[in-house]
């Protein structure tokens, strides 16, 4: 089994997936609250049962791990799906157009294989580990912006907002002071496209999971982009802060978001 194997069953579920969305955007939604402003609603479950289908008829020993409901197990041990069937769920349910779904494998760990699908664009952005990213077919490479004064940023606000804004607001004005501007989409899996598109220049968010991050990572890293944690430390995909760029820029980014650290220590 060859890796663009494993990649058209990712684009056959992510293409599943994304016609049922597509025709349930703009209908009411039937919501329930995993938390005070985390919403899941009837087909970010329905999606994720259509894309587990369709992987587990196709590889029904792999292990699958997704957002809503699933982790399976599986006989071989070696391969790992981790999916993201609703990316943007709070947008979706207000009917606001921007959502994807996300779609990465793991084999030994590594993730080795990305998708994001955005349904209403019809925007298929992929990577596969060593070969390239691409969207729609086509090549794509970050940005040559090169410094943070010249940068389009974006960024997300975890479902701890209410409680912690400060402190997630102390990182937005520093960045805001110092950026061309600050784009809060709604979809982290898409931001991470965008930039690895070059469509913006870095993006940061905190207490991301790893089916929001798994398939963007690798795109970002196959069109010659950076990630790390805000200090600059290796980043991961389990791990709690999200810092992304396209490599030339990067510095500067950890450098603003380690100087607004190190003020919250001192006040
Ligand atoms: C959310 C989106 C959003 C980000 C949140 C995520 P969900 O995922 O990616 O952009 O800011 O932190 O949890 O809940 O819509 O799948
Ligand atoms: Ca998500
Ligand atoms: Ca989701």
């Amino acid at each position: 089994m060859t890796p663009s194997n494993f990649l058209s069953v990712a684009s056959e579920a992510a293409m599943v997936a994304g016609t049922l969305i597509r025709e349930h955007w703009q209908k009411p939604k039937t919501v329930d609250y995993k938390g005070a402003i985390d919403l899941v609603t009837s087909v970010d479950r329905e999606s994720e049962r259509l894309i587990v289908e369709v992987l587990r008829n196709y590889f029904p020993n792999h292990s699958i791990l997704a957002e809503e409901e699933t982790d399976l197990g599986g006989t071989e041990g070696n391969h790992r799906w981790i999916i993201d069937p609703l990316d943007g769920t709070t947008n979706f349910a207000h009917s606001y157009p921007q959502f994807s779904v996300s779609i990465a494998l793991e084999y030994n760990g590594e993730v080795i294989l990305g998708l994001v699908y955005d349904p209403l664009r019809d925007e298929c952005f992929k990577a596969v580990k060593g070969e390239g990213a691409s969207l729609n077919g086509a090549p794509v490479r970050v940005s040559g912006v090169k410094e943070l004064d010249k940068a389009l940023l974006a960024t997300g606000f975890p479902y701890d907002q209410r409680e912690a804004a400060d402190f997630y607001l102390s990182f937005f004005k520093a960045f805001m002071t110092r950026s061309q501007g600050i784009r809060r989409n709604g979809s982290a899996a898409l931001d991470l496209c965008y930039l690895a598109c070059g469509r913006i220049d870095g993006f940061w968010e905190m207490k991301l999971r790893p089916w929001d991050t798994a398939a963007g990572a690798l795109i970002i890293e196959e069109a010659g982009g950076k990630l790390s944690d805000l200090a600059g430390n290796k980043f991961s995909i389990w791990g709690n802060e999200t810092l992304a760029s396209n490599g030339a820029i990067h510095d500067e980014l950890v450098r603003t978001a380690t100087a607004v650290t190190q003020s919250q220590h001192i006040d």
